[in-house]
């Protein structure tokens, strides 16, 4: 299936270049596929149906933005970094694997105007800053897609929906390395 040679080329691209400048780190490097590649796929889950615009925030080398556009090819996927290096990454990443469904933005989020039904955000910052950073960028029922840590706890979602800021757990931690993914969106109560 082409989606899975697109997902094993990409997880060599991470495992020479990312690794190599340190954004993946070399422990990592033999299993880049579970760590990295199957954990971000995990968005799957919670995604809405059907075409879509959608940001990566903090995309780094790619995580969760690449495996997600390869796997859903109905989605536009706006993979928003600010570092130079990564961008550069990134874009040659999106060429080697001709993924015509993907927009490098090469800036910090504040500084995007366009908004998206759903945004994903891994290893960004913790919740309430994932929130903030992400949060704008959002049209007002959109939803951000948050890679919690293994931390994560009810004392987390208080202190967001104190805020506003609705969060429901939309994927459970299968591992121990995991947290659970959170939906967070605009609290409508
Ligand atoms: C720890 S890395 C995680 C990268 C990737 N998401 C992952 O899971 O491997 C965090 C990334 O967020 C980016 N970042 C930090 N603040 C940001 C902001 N305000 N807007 C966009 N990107 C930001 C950093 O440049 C960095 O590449």
């Amino acid at each position: 299936m082409a989606q899975i040679a697109h997902l094993e080329a990409f997880t060599r691209l991470l495992r020479t270049r990312a690794v190599e400048a340190g954004w993946i780190g070399s422990n990592d490097r033999h299993r880049v596929w579970e760590r990295h590649v199957l954990d971000s796929l995990r968005a799957l889950a919670c995604l809405p149906p059907g075409p879509t615009d959608a940001a990566d925030i903090g995309s780094g080398a790619g995580l969760p933005g690449i495996p997600v556009a390869i796997a859903r090819p109905d989605l536009r996927i706006y993979l928003i970094e600010p570092k130079l290096r990564k961008v550069a990454f990134l874009e040659f990443a999106v060429e080697q694997l001709e993924l015509a469904n993907v927009t490098v933005l090469p800036q910090a989020a504040r500084s995007v105007t366009r908004q998206v039904k759903v945004a994903t955000a891994r290893a960004l910052a913790g919740p309430a800053e994932a929130w903030a950073i992400g949060g704008t960028l959002l049209e007002p029922e959109g939803q951000l897609i948050y890679f919690a840590g293994r931390s994560w706890s009810e004392r987390d979602a208080q202190a967001l929906r104190a805020v506003g800021v609705s969060c429901a757990i939309c994927s459970r931690p299968r591992f121990a390395w995991h947290g659970p993914l959170v939906i967070m969106g605009r609290s409508t109560a």
